[in-house]
């Protein structure tokens, strides 16, 4: 058993999958006879909102963490540190109307809106490792679309280098955004190089287990980079800056010697606080044992030459 609290589940979360795609359906031929937009059926946070997307040759074949554990076991320190705090508070987050504004470098500086990622783009389910700086790992299903089909709308500029990230700052909605010791300096930031950016497992998540994002989860859209250790993967995305300089990010302001700007998965580079050679996975059961940590979580394959002549334990 998870040593972790789980919060009462939602009326919605007790409502069965095939019932909500009924009730679904049927409003979907109201809308359609009426002539009215499905889209608001789709926001703030409700638990099940099927989401039609086809599975990635991107994705892992190993077996899906529940989505239990999944959407209770989180980090988003805007609603709490503990890993129970987002699943009980995050439902305060209003997630329409909502824009991805991208600025900076690029020839097309604009905006982008979630119901248009919702619909005007390619969704694709992407099976996931994910790994956390705490030595923690799951694997999630994840509806997204690859970043890089979002920034090419803006025409970047040659002379780009990286890409800063920046979540919603709305402390009415986010409780550790009004307190007096907050966790984190905020807006949460966080930063990639462009080629990383535009890596094809690079996506922006807007959904998961084929429905849209929980709120706990970073709705309505969140960065999902494999590779990285899960702090790199922003929540609740509201702007994306192009640069020529690298950009700040959160947990190295917090704490530059522990969190370096790359956070490569790394079993060689531990975290000077634990090792990172191994990791729990969650689900498995306490009694389980920990499993070896690969390197660049599993995707050295893909991105290894993103650092060829690079040395990783410099650049952490
Ligand atoms: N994004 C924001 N805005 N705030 C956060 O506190 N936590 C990060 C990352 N993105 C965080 C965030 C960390 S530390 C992790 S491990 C992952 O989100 C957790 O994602 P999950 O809860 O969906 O598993």
């Amino acid at each position: 058993m998870p040593v972790y609290k789980y919060p009462m589940p939602l009326a919605s979360e007790i409502t069965s999958h095939s019932d909500y795609l009924n009730r679904r359906t049927f409003l979907t031929g109201i809308a359609g006879a009426t002539g009215l937009a499905m889209t608001p059926f789709l926001g703030e946070g409700s638990a099940h909102a099927a989401l039609k997307a086809g599975k990635s040759e991107f994705s892992t074949d190993a077996k899906p963490t529940s989505r239990q554990d999944i959407t209770t076991y989180n980090n988003f320190y805007e609603f709490g540190t503990s890993k129970s705090d987002p699943a009980a508070n995050a439902g305060t987050l209003t997630t329409r109307p909502w824009t991805i504004e991208v600025d900076g470098m690029v020839n097309n500086p604009g905006t982008l809106d979630i119901d248009d990622l919702l619909t005007k783009f390619p969704l694709e389910e992407r099976i996931y490792r994910f790994r956390c700086v705490e030595a923690w790992s799951m694997v999630i299903p994840w509806v997204g679309i690859p970043l890089s089909a979002l920034l090419n709308k803006f025409d970047v500029q040659g002379s780009a280098k990286y890409v800063a990230f920046e979540t919603l700052v709305r402390p009415e909605e986010m409780p550790q955004q009004r307190s007096l010791f907050p966790p984190l300096e905020w807006p949460y930031v966080e930063g990639l190089r462009l080629d990383e950016a535009m890596h094809p497992l690079t996506i922006m998540a807007v959904g998961l287990y084929g429905d849209i994002l929980p709120n706990q989860n970073g709705a309505p859209a969140r960065l999902v980079v494999p590779w990285k250790y899960g702090f790199k993967s922003i929540k609740s995305v509201v702007k994306m800056t192009l640069t020529e300089s690298e950009p700040p990010t959160s947990w190295n302001k917090a704490a530059a010697r522990e969190y370096g700007f790359y956070s490569n998965v790394n079993p060689q580079v531990d975290h000077p606080r634990w090792s990172q050679a191994t990791e729990r996975k969650i689900g498995a059961g306490l009694f389980a044992s920990r499993v070896d940590t690969l390197m660049l979580n599993g995707y050295a394959d893909q991105v290894g030459s993103l650092y060829s002549g690079m040395d990783l334990k410099k650049f952490y």
